[in-house]
Protein backbone atom coordinates (compact mmCIF):
# COMPACT_ATOMS: atom_id res chain seq x y z
CA UNK A 1 0.00 0.00 0.00
CA UNK A 2 1.14 3.57 -0.73
CA UNK A 3 0.65 6.85 1.29
CA UNK A 4 -3.15 6.92 0.69
CA UNK A 5 -3.09 10.19 -1.96
CA UNK A 6 -6.53 9.21 -3.17
CA UNK A 7 -6.78 12.41 -5.57
CA UNK A 8 -4.57 14.76 -7.69
CA UNK A 9 -6.34 18.20 -8.46
CA UNK A 10 -5.41 20.84 -11.27
CA UNK A 11 -6.49 24.21 -10.45
CA UNK A 12 -5.49 26.69 -12.82
CA UNK A 13 -2.95 25.11 -14.20
CA UNK A 14 -1.16 27.39 -17.14
CA UNK A 15 2.11 25.35 -18.77
CA UNK A 16 4.54 27.31 -20.88
CA UNK A 17 7.90 26.90 -22.64
CA UNK A 18 9.35 30.51 -22.66
CA UNK A 19 6.99 32.84 -24.00
CA UNK A 20 4.82 30.33 -26.06
CA UNK A 21 1.83 28.69 -23.50
CA UNK A 22 1.33 25.38 -24.06
CA UNK A 23 -1.60 24.10 -21.76
CA UNK A 24 -3.85 27.02 -19.90
CA UNK A 25 -6.05 26.95 -17.46
CA UNK A 26 -5.96 23.31 -16.59
CA UNK A 27 -8.32 22.05 -13.89
CA UNK A 28 -9.99 18.75 -12.97
CA UNK A 29 -8.42 16.02 -11.02
CA UNK A 30 -7.08 12.25 -11.50
CA UNK A 31 -8.22 9.45 -9.01
CA UNK A 32 -7.18 6.31 -7.47
CA UNK A 33 -9.23 3.35 -8.50
CA UNK A 34 -9.28 2.88 -11.93
CA UNK A 35 -6.77 4.27 -15.03
CA UNK A 36 -6.64 7.99 -15.79
CA UNK A 37 -6.16 8.31 -19.53
CA UNK A 38 -4.48 11.48 -21.23
CA UNK A 39 -4.96 11.73 -25.15
CA UNK A 40 -4.44 14.14 -27.69
CA UNK A 41 -2.71 14.28 -31.11
CA UNK A 42 1.13 14.77 -31.26
CA UNK A 43 2.29 18.03 -29.46
CA UNK A 44 -0.76 18.87 -27.78
CA UNK A 45 1.61 18.65 -24.82
CA UNK A 46 0.63 15.32 -23.02
CA UNK A 47 4.63 14.11 -22.36
CA UNK A 48 5.12 17.98 -20.72
CA UNK A 49 2.37 17.67 -18.64
CA UNK A 50 3.83 14.66 -17.15
CA UNK A 51 6.81 16.53 -16.60
CA UNK A 52 5.11 18.99 -15.22
CA UNK A 53 3.15 16.88 -12.40
CA UNK A 54 6.37 15.13 -11.79
CA UNK A 55 8.51 18.19 -10.91
CA UNK A 56 10.67 18.01 -13.82
CA UNK A 57 9.05 21.05 -15.62
CA UNK A 58 9.09 24.60 -13.85
CA UNK A 59 7.48 26.76 -16.25
CA UNK A 60 4.05 26.42 -15.04
CA UNK A 61 1.50 28.89 -12.55
CA UNK A 62 -1.71 27.65 -10.88
CA UNK A 63 -1.45 24.72 -8.17
CA UNK A 64 -1.44 20.87 -7.96
CA UNK A 65 -2.95 19.65 -4.91
CA UNK A 66 -3.22 16.43 -3.18
CA UNK A 67 -5.77 15.90 -0.39
CA UNK A 68 -6.51 19.62 -0.13
CA UNK A 69 -2.51 20.23 0.16
CA UNK A 70 -0.18 21.36 -2.14
CA UNK A 71 1.71 18.28 -3.63
CA UNK A 72 5.13 17.51 -3.33
CA UNK A 73 5.98 15.40 -5.97
CA UNK A 74 9.41 14.13 -4.38
CA UNK A 75 8.99 10.68 -3.31
CA UNK A 76 5.29 10.69 -4.13
CA UNK A 77 5.81 10.01 -8.03
CA UNK A 78 7.05 7.17 -10.43
CA UNK A 79 7.47 8.66 -14.00
CA UNK A 80 8.48 5.99 -16.42
CA UNK A 81 9.10 7.72 -19.75
CA UNK A 82 8.63 5.79 -23.10
CA UNK A 83 10.12 3.06 -23.62
CA UNK A 84 11.91 2.74 -19.94
CA UNK A 85 13.33 -1.26 -21.12
CA UNK A 86 16.12 1.54 -22.89
CA UNK A 87 17.26 2.81 -19.53
CA UNK A 88 18.09 -0.71 -18.08
CA UNK A 89 21.82 -0.20 -16.59
CA UNK A 90 22.06 -3.33 -14.05
CA UNK A 91 23.62 -6.73 -15.02
CA UNK A 92 21.16 -8.71 -13.73
CA UNK A 93 17.14 -8.70 -13.36
CA UNK A 94 17.25 -8.81 -9.73
CA UNK A 95 19.32 -5.93 -9.27
CA UNK A 96 17.65 -4.06 -11.66
CA UNK A 97 14.38 -4.24 -9.57
CA UNK A 98 15.82 -3.67 -6.42
CA UNK A 99 17.90 -0.91 -7.16
CA UNK A 100 15.40 2.17 -6.04
CA UNK A 101 15.15 0.47 -2.84
CA UNK A 102 19.10 0.04 -2.73
CA UNK A 103 19.10 3.89 -3.38
CA UNK A 104 16.70 4.20 -0.47
CA UNK A 105 19.33 2.38 1.76
CA UNK A 106 16.99 -0.27 2.83
CA UNK A 107 18.60 -3.51 4.20
CA UNK A 108 19.89 -6.19 1.87
CA UNK A 109 17.51 -9.09 2.88
CA UNK A 110 14.45 -6.26 2.85
CA UNK A 111 15.49 -5.00 -0.77
CA UNK A 112 15.70 -8.94 -1.81
CA UNK A 113 12.33 -10.16 -0.29
CA UNK A 114 10.37 -6.98 -1.65
CA UNK A 115 12.34 -7.63 -5.10
CA UNK A 116 11.00 -10.66 -5.46
CA UNK A 117 7.20 -9.96 -4.54
CA UNK A 118 7.51 -7.11 -6.93
CA UNK A 119 8.51 -8.90 -9.96
CA UNK A 120 5.98 -12.04 -8.78
CA UNK A 121 3.48 -9.01 -8.48
CA UNK A 122 4.58 -8.16 -12.47
CA UNK A 123 4.13 -11.26 -13.45
CA UNK A 124 8.32 -12.07 -13.83
CA UNK A 125 9.38 -15.89 -12.33
CA UNK A 126 11.97 -14.71 -9.68
CA UNK A 127 13.22 -18.54 -10.28
CA UNK A 128 14.05 -17.69 -13.89
CA UNK A 129 15.28 -14.47 -14.29
CA UNK A 130 16.68 -13.50 -11.66
CA UNK A 131 20.42 -13.76 -12.40
CA UNK A 132 19.45 -13.05 -15.90
CA UNK A 133 20.48 -9.76 -17.91
CA UNK A 134 17.21 -7.83 -18.36
CA UNK A 135 18.06 -7.08 -22.17
CA UNK A 136 17.45 -11.21 -22.25
CA UNK A 137 14.23 -11.22 -21.68
CA UNK A 138 11.72 -10.65 -24.04
CA UNK A 139 9.77 -7.53 -25.48
CA UNK A 140 7.16 -7.53 -22.88
CA UNK A 141 9.13 -9.21 -19.94
CA UNK A 142 11.53 -5.73 -20.51
CA UNK A 143 8.72 -3.36 -19.97
CA UNK A 144 7.09 -5.53 -17.22
CA UNK A 145 10.82 -5.79 -15.25
CA UNK A 146 10.79 -1.86 -16.73
CA UNK A 147 7.66 -0.98 -14.85
CA UNK A 148 8.41 -3.26 -11.78
CA UNK A 149 11.73 -0.98 -11.27
CA UNK A 150 10.10 2.08 -11.11
CA UNK A 151 7.20 1.10 -9.12
CA UNK A 152 8.88 -1.13 -6.24
CA UNK A 153 8.62 1.69 -4.08
CA UNK A 154 5.32 2.15 -4.45
CA UNK A 155 5.37 5.66 -4.88
CA UNK A 156 1.60 6.97 -4.62
CA UNK A 157 1.32 7.84 -8.17
CA UNK A 158 2.38 6.89 -11.17
CA UNK A 159 2.77 8.55 -14.41
CA UNK A 160 3.58 6.57 -17.94
CA UNK A 161 4.05 7.49 -21.03
CA UNK A 162 2.84 5.28 -23.69
CA UNK A 163 2.91 2.30 -21.56
CA UNK A 164 1.40 -0.17 -24.11
CA UNK A 165 3.75 1.35 -27.43
CA UNK A 166 5.31 -1.55 -29.26
CA UNK A 167 3.85 -4.41 -27.65
CA UNK A 168 2.59 -7.44 -29.38
CA UNK A 169 -1.29 -7.78 -28.76
CA UNK A 170 -0.57 -10.64 -26.02
CA UNK A 171 2.10 -8.17 -24.41
CA UNK A 172 -0.60 -5.36 -24.55
CA UNK A 173 -3.80 -7.49 -22.88
CA UNK A 174 -1.56 -8.54 -19.89
CA UNK A 175 0.12 -5.07 -19.12
CA UNK A 176 -3.29 -3.40 -19.37
CA UNK A 177 -4.56 -5.61 -17.01
CA UNK A 178 -1.71 -4.79 -14.62
CA UNK A 179 -2.02 -1.35 -14.65
CA UNK A 180 -5.75 -1.59 -13.87
CA UNK A 181 -4.91 -3.42 -10.86
CA UNK A 182 -1.96 -0.98 -9.95
CA UNK A 183 -4.67 1.75 -10.07
CA UNK A 184 -6.67 -0.37 -7.46
CA UNK A 185 -3.82 1.50 -4.93
CA UNK A 186 -2.30 3.83 -6.95
CA UNK A 187 -3.11 7.26 -8.97
CA UNK A 188 -2.22 5.99 -12.28
CA UNK A 189 -1.96 8.47 -14.89
CA UNK A 190 -1.19 7.14 -18.97
CA UNK A 191 -0.68 9.08 -21.62
CA UNK A 192 -1.94 7.10 -25.08
CA UNK A 193 -2.41 7.66 -29.00
CA UNK A 194 -4.53 4.41 -28.02
CA UNK A 195 -7.00 4.72 -25.50
CA UNK A 196 -9.17 1.93 -26.50
CA UNK A 197 -6.84 -0.36 -25.04
CA UNK A 198 -7.63 0.85 -21.87
CA UNK A 199 -10.76 2.60 -21.66
CA UNK A 200 -13.04 -0.87 -20.35
CA UNK A 201 -10.51 0.08 -17.43
CA UNK A 202 -10.87 3.61 -17.05
CA UNK A 203 -12.41 6.13 -15.10
CA UNK A 204 -11.98 9.67 -16.67
CA UNK A 205 -9.96 10.82 -19.63
CA UNK A 206 -8.12 13.88 -20.69
CA UNK A 207 -8.23 15.38 -24.19
CA UNK A 208 -5.68 17.96 -24.49
CA UNK A 209 -6.43 19.94 -27.40
CA UNK A 210 -5.43 23.84 -28.55
CA UNK A 211 -3.72 24.34 -25.54
CA UNK A 212 -6.56 23.73 -23.66
CA UNK A 213 -8.01 20.50 -21.80
CA UNK A 214 -11.65 18.81 -21.68
CA UNK A 215 -12.53 15.77 -19.24
CA UNK A 216 -14.73 12.76 -20.51
CA UNK A 217 -16.44 9.95 -19.39
CA UNK A 218 -15.27 6.74 -21.62
CA UNK A 219 -18.56 6.66 -22.90
CA UNK A 220 -18.52 10.26 -23.89
CA UNK A 221 -15.32 10.00 -25.09
CA UNK A 222 -16.04 7.12 -27.58
CA UNK A 223 -19.64 8.50 -28.67
CA UNK A 224 -17.90 11.99 -29.18
CA UNK A 225 -14.98 10.00 -31.80
CA UNK A 226 -17.96 8.05 -33.23
CA UNK A 227 -19.86 11.01 -33.87
CA UNK A 228 -17.25 13.07 -35.46
CA UNK A 229 -13.87 11.94 -37.07
CA UNK A 230 -11.97 14.79 -36.81
CA UNK A 231 -11.94 14.49 -32.66
CA UNK A 232 -10.28 11.53 -32.65
CA UNK A 233 -9.25 8.57 -34.93
CA UNK A 234 -10.44 5.46 -33.61
CA UNK A 235 -8.96 2.24 -35.37
CA UNK A 236 -11.58 1.15 -37.99
CA UNK A 237 -11.62 -2.13 -36.44
CA UNK A 238 -12.74 -0.42 -32.75
CA UNK A 239 -15.31 1.76 -34.23
CA UNK A 240 -16.68 -0.94 -36.56
CA UNK A 241 -17.57 -3.15 -33.30
CA UNK A 242 -18.82 -0.16 -31.39
CA UNK A 243 -21.09 1.28 -34.10
CA UNK A 244 -24.22 -0.87 -33.64
CA UNK A 245 -24.55 0.26 -30.56
CA UNK A 246 -24.26 3.87 -30.90
CA UNK A 247 -27.59 5.02 -30.28
CA UNK A 248 -27.83 2.61 -27.12
CA UNK A 249 -27.67 4.79 -23.64
CA UNK A 250 -24.58 2.88 -22.49
CA UNK A 251 -22.10 1.69 -24.60
CA UNK A 252 -21.31 -1.48 -24.00
CA UNK A 253 -17.20 -2.29 -22.46
CA UNK A 254 -15.82 -3.59 -25.44
CA UNK A 255 -12.71 -4.68 -24.82
CA UNK A 256 -10.69 -3.51 -27.61
CA UNK A 257 -7.97 -6.24 -27.43
CA UNK A 258 -10.08 -9.19 -27.74
CA UNK A 259 -12.00 -7.68 -30.88
CA UNK A 260 -8.63 -7.48 -32.17
CA UNK A 261 -7.75 -10.62 -31.67
CA UNK A 262 -10.89 -11.37 -33.22
CA UNK A 263 -10.73 -9.56 -36.09
CA UNK A 264 -7.13 -10.39 -36.66
CA UNK A 265 -7.78 -14.48 -36.42
CA UNK A 266 -10.87 -13.69 -38.91
CA UNK A 267 -8.73 -12.38 -41.87
N1 LIG B 1 12.26 21.93 -24.26
C1 LIG B 1 11.34 22.45 -25.06
N2 LIG B 1 11.38 23.76 -25.43
C2 LIG B 1 10.44 24.29 -26.22
N3 LIG B 1 9.38 23.61 -26.70
C3 LIG B 1 9.28 22.31 -26.36
C4 LIG B 1 10.25 21.67 -25.53
N4 LIG B 1 9.88 20.37 -25.36
C5 LIG B 1 8.73 20.22 -26.07
N5 LIG B 1 8.39 21.39 -26.67
C6 LIG B 1 7.21 21.61 -27.52
O1 LIG B 1 6.03 21.52 -26.74
C7 LIG B 1 5.00 20.89 -27.49
C8 LIG B 1 4.44 19.72 -26.71
O2 LIG B 1 5.42 18.70 -26.61
P1 LIG B 1 5.10 17.32 -25.88
O3 LIG B 1 6.34 16.49 -25.97
O4 LIG B 1 4.56 17.59 -24.53
O5 LIG B 1 3.93 16.74 -26.82
P2 LIG B 1 3.20 15.33 -26.79
O6 LIG B 1 1.72 15.63 -26.71
O7 LIG B 1 3.78 14.46 -25.74
O8 LIG B 1 3.52 14.77 -28.25
P3 LIG B 1 3.75 13.22 -28.74
O9 LIG B 1 2.38 12.62 -28.86
O10 LIG B 1 4.39 13.40 -30.08
O11 LIG B 1 4.64 12.53 -27.76
C9 LIG B 1 5.61 20.50 -28.83
O12 LIG B 1 5.25 21.47 -29.78
C10 LIG B 1 7.09 20.52 -28.57
O13 LIG B 1 7.81 20.86 -29.74
MG1 LIG C 1 4.93 12.70 -25.81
Amino acid sequence: MNNGITEIKLQNLTVKYGDATLLENLCGGFKRGQVNLIVGRAGSGKSTLLRTLAGFHKEFSGTVMAEERSFNPSGNISLVFQNPEALFFNGTVGEEVGYALKMRGLPVEEIEQTSVKWLQQWGLTPERCWNRHPLELSGGEKRRLALAACTVFLPPVVLLDEPLAGLDMRGQRSLAAMLAAMAADHIVIVVTHEPELLLAHSSSLLYLHSGSGQWFTPDAFLREALNNNSFFPLPDWYARALSPYRDTAVLPQIDAISVHRFVSECR
